[in-house]
């Protein structure tokens, strides 16, 4: 994509260490911005923690299983606290409680983030996040001292705002791009410590499989139907096979999903939210509703959208005669209007939805670059459905992918399950190079 600066932490493992406050939530999004900067990131939570912030949730972006439990084991046995001591870059502990402050001051080993940092020689980064009163405490004050001074922690001091409290004052979690650069800067040009992932804390999933947890896909699927009367419409050969895989993988990649399905021929999964809407006109509001109106992170707009449609539909059947004359009238194009709409949010400065049209052509795909660039979309996946095994019915797809940086995939047939993974590694390397521009203003290369 863009030239990138490169990744800052490029095969570091780093842990994070999270305690039970309400900053808890925020850890979840510093998984993916270290991750983003390349590195590998192992959890570790306090009892008090997994009260503020579900397990699942950083399992699913970390890739590895939580440690919870002080005493806890790895599958083969070796102590999960060690493991991670043993083998992390550094520590950063975000958000830090006054409890926890406190503990490890004096080396209470009874919750796994302690222990991990008591049994490490590894750099700690410390971030703590309370209430005002709270962090000014004498008790706090020599904690934290103790901590940065005889330790050597590094310390990212909270920022003052509106707290959980309902005060205002010093104790909110920094920024999480300070953070980020925090462990950055502890962790410096040393080496890494250990680079065989058989010495690190076991993966439980290939580092694809939950990319899309906490990002929300809109994927319209099947066609639409135009009526002319009560009982007749104009409506084309798409099932919805395609869209549906692309559901169904973002689904298993941890994405929340919304359809927008117009007529399908395939069972809709029902972890999915469906919205139905048979015409252009009332996919349009569908899809602007689920994306602009539940922030969706992306669009893939798969479904086979009418391009023209009757400039009057009869209130009653139409009955059999002579000649009969339909006038058409043009439908609006669903995925030019988003296009231009996400346009105008990332130029005012806000965070827009990543687009992927699809471009069905018979013969040649030679119009794809133009109709990628009329339709505003990041990605075009278009196919010839002319050709056998491609297209409507199928179960299989030969497609390529062009991307609006001019770059682009030319895939062999497969089946439509794994074109859409293809789709979606595109989706989920787009949203990651878009948060780490937001996060650290730095441009990012799209693996
Ligand atoms: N599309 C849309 N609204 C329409 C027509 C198409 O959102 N009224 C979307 C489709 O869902 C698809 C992309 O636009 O993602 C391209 O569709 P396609 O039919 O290939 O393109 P057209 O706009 O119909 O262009 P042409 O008729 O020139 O092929």
């Amino acid at each position: 994509m863009s030239a990138s600066a490169s990744p800052r932490l490029e095969g570091r493992l780093i842990a994070l260490g999270v305690c039970g406050s309400v900053a808890a939530y925020k850890s979840i999004e510093l998984v993916r911005l270290l991750r983003a900067e390349g590195a590998e990131v192992v959890v570790l939570m306090t009892k008090a923690a997994t009260a503020f912030a579900g397990t699942l949730a950083f399992q699913a972006l970390s890739g590895h299983a939580v440690e919870t439990d002080v005493l806890g084991l790895l599958p083969d046995n070796r102590i999960g606290h060690i493991v991670v001591a043993d083998t992390a870059d550094a520590i950063v502990v975000a958000p830090a409680t006054a409890r926890w402050l406190g503990a490890m001051a004096n080396g209470i080993a009874d919750d796994p983030v302690t222990a991990a940092c008591l049994a490490s020689s590894a750099p700690v980064v410390v971030a703590p996040a309370m209430d005002g009163d709270m962090w000014t405490h004498p008790a706090t004050r020599a904690n934290v001292e103790r901590l940065t001074g005889v330790f050597g922690y590094a310390l990212v001091p909270p920022e003052t705002g509106s707290l959980a409290s309902g005060q205002t004052g010093i104790g909110r979690l920094a920024e999480l791009p300070r953070i980020v650069n925090a462990v950055v800067a502890a962790v410096g040009t040393s080496p890494v410590r250990r680079p065989d992932p058989a010495d690190r804390p076991p993966r439980t999933a290939a580092p694809h499989e939950a990319d899309l947890a906490g990002r929300h896909i809109v994927v319209s699927a099947g066609g639409t139907a135009e009526p002319i009367d009560p009982v007749r419409f104009i409506g084309n050969r798409s099932t919805g096979k395609m869209g549906v895989a692309i559901a169904e993988a973002a689904l298993a990649r941890g994405a929340r999903v919304t359809i927008v399905a117009g007529r399908v021929e395939v069972p809709l999964p029902a972890a999915a939210t469906v919205v139905h809407a048979e015409s252009t006109a009332q996919m349009r509001d569908a899809v602007q509703a689920a994306v602009f109106g539940d922030s969706a992170d992306a669009l893939i707009m798969a479904a086979a959208v009418a391009d023209f449609r009757p400039r009057q539909t009869a209130d009653h059947k139409l009955t059999r005669g002579g000649l009969l004359t339909l006038e058409l009238e043009p439908t609006e194009d669903i995925l030019a209007e988003v296009g231009r709409q996400a346009a105008a949010e990332g130029a005012e400065g806000r965070t827009r939805p990543v687009i992927v049209g699809f471009a069905a052509e018979t013969g040649s795909l030679e119009r794809a670059p133009e109709k990628l660039r009329r339709k505003g979309a990041d990605f075009l996946v278009a196919n010839d459905v002319s050709e056998a095994g491609s297209g409507f019915g199928t179960d299989t797809n030969r497609v390529q992918i062009l991307a609006a940086d001019g770059t682009s995939d030319e895939l062999p047939l497969l089946s439509k399950r794994d074109v859409a993974h293809h789709i979606l590694n595109r989706v989920a390397g787009a949203l990651d190079a878009r948060d780490a521009l937001a996060h650290t203003g730095r441009p990012r290369t799209e693996s």
